[in-house]
């Protein structure tokens, strides 16, 4: 039997990966709204991601980012980029699996994600290279999970959109 996959693409991979920038592209190329779940949640507290983690914790910030991400889920066609921690929470796997769409691992080699992290300030849980490289590997297991792995090392943001776009399931 084939699946009926939704049209709904979830980009997701670790902070700095080009989530973000990439969707955008992705998003207009193929005339599909994009959702950036950081904005969506910033936007619906009146908060930057940095003062919620720092007001309220991380705890609370998975409980709006899964609220954020079940209403987001809910539409369709759309280009969803994911927070760097969304898709490394198993019961965001398991509704995103249930939504049916297309998961889309954006794979960036961890040197040039620390530079691209580095000077940021709205990343609280960028704090140091080792702490930086120890959520990185316990990631990498969930990022693994998604339908399709696109390695972005050196590639431009044109580029990978073009390659997302050559999978060709939507
Ligand atoms: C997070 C990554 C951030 C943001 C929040 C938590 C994480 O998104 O959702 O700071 O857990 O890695 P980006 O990946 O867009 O930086």
């Amino acid at each position: 039997m084939i699946r009926h996959r939704r049209k709904v693409i979830y980009l997701l991979g670790f902070m700095g990966s080009g989530k973000s920038t990439v969707g955008k592209l992705l998003a207009r190329t193929l005339g599909w709204p994009l959702i950036d779940l950081d904005e969506v949640i910033e936007a619906g507290q009146g908060l930057s991601i940095r003062d919620i983690f720092e007001n309220s914790g991380e705890p609370f910030f998975r409980e709006i980012e899964r609220a954020a991400l079940t209403e987001a889920s809910k539409t369709e066609p759309v280009v969803i980029a994911l927070g760097g921690g969304t898709f490394a929470q198993p019961s965001n796997v398991e509704l995103i699996r249930q939504a049916g769409g297309t998961t889309v691992w954006l794979d960036c080699p961890a040197d040039v994600l620390r530079a691209r992290c580095q000077g940021m300030e709205n990343r609280p849980l960028f704090r140091d290279e080792q702490s930086f490289a120890q959520l990185l590997k316990e990631r990498t297991p969930y990022y693994d999970l998604a339908d399709f792995r696109i390695p972005t090392e050196a590639r431009k943001p044109e580029e990978v959109v073009e390659q997302i776009l050559s999978l060709r399931v939507f």
